[in-house]
């Protein structure tokens, strides 16, 4: 069978870079479209660039839009990611640079030339995608699947109380995006905490003897200490789970389709509220990833770092 056609859109982030490594393992990687997020557009770039890098893949990176479509002052995830995003592990910054053409462009481009096959797993604020809708809206016609990381369907955010942290980024993005395509994934913060991973399983990971898992178990030092500080008994580790979904959609054991709409006003700003009870009438868009399977999360997740799980 052909590999899965993926196009990540990123802000790398550690847990980007854990999903990034799984989709180069298990599928055809057709390019990183970039987005701010979790820190600054030059560092999740350059932090894009240095992973390919690290495992000798191809792949082209694309820049995207510097910061959300509508000016708000965005607070950045780096008490998480570190201030570089990737841990502040010291390494030194690649060699390879960004293709010229803008992320939007990209994510046209390679919906065209893998028109029906493209997988688009967007991992990051939704900026680029929106941005490439508005110039297209005729592209979720071309594109197979859109797999989402983003929201949190009961109301637990994890940037403010209700919002997570890519819909909470730039929600008029993510209102663009779930207004307009007609069904996508959505893998959101609440599940990822229902399916955290220990600690000392990402440790065993991490300890592999390869290029792959060196790199990560040095980027990831510093969330997994931020994280274990304030007494979470388990690593969140959200791309990587939606990009279990993307690339065996068999994993999922359990679904809800709904619509999910984006709070754009108050104190909810960045919310994604979810017509359980199909109040408004409003057609399902989302199809909402309820449980998956967590022996095969973490063998995915083991595979892409050399590990054992
Ligand atoms: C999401 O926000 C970012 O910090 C992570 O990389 C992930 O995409 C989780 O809320
Ligand atoms: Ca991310």
């Amino acid at each position: 069978m052909d590999k899965a056609k993926i196009l990540i859109d990123t802000d790398p982030g550690v847990d980007d870079a854990l999903a990034i490594l799984m989709a180069h393992r298990h599928a055809d990687v057709v390019g990183l479209t970039i987005a701010a997020g979790n820190v600054g557009l030059a560092h999740t770039v350059a932090n894009a660039l240095k992973l390919v890098e690290t495992i000798g893949a191809a792949t082209p990176v694309f820049a995207g839009c510097a910061g959300p479509l509508v000016a708000h002052p965005p607070e950045s995830a780096a008490f998480v990611h570190g201030l570089d995003g990737f841990g502040d592990s010291g390494h030194l910054p690649g060699v390879r640079r960004a293709e010229a053409e803008p992320a939007a462009q990209a994510i046209l481009r390679l919906s065209r030339e893998h028109a029906g096959k493209l997988v688009i797993v967007a991992m990051a604020p939704l900026t680029n995608l929106a941005l490439a809708l508005k110039l297209d809206p005729e592209l979720p016609s071309r594109v197979a699947r859109l797999v989402v990381m983003g929201g949190a369907v009961t109301g637990r955010g994890n940037t403010t109380v209700s919002a997570e942290f890519n819909i909470g980024f730039d929600p008029e993005a993510a209102h663009i995006v779930f207004s307009a395509w007609p069904k996508f994934e959505l893998v959101d913060w609440e599940l990822t905490v229902r399916h955290a991973i220990a600690y000392g399983t990402i440790e065993h990971w991490s300890s592999a003897d390869n290029a792959q898992a060196r790199f990560f178990d040095a980027i990831s030092r510093k969330t997994r200490a931020w994280s274990q500080e304030r007494g979470r008994p388990k690593l969140a580790l959200a791309d990587p789970l939606a990009m279990a979904v993307a690339l065996q959609p068999d994993i999922v054991v359990r679904t809800g389709e709904h619509h999910v709409a984006v709070a754009l006003d108050g104190l909810a700003r960045g919310a994604t509220v979810v017509d359980w009870d199909n109040r408004s009438g409003a057609a399902t868009n989302a199809r909402i990833v309820m449980e998956l399977d967590q022996a095969r999360f973490e063998a995915l997740a083991a595979s892409a770092l050399g590990a054992g799980s």
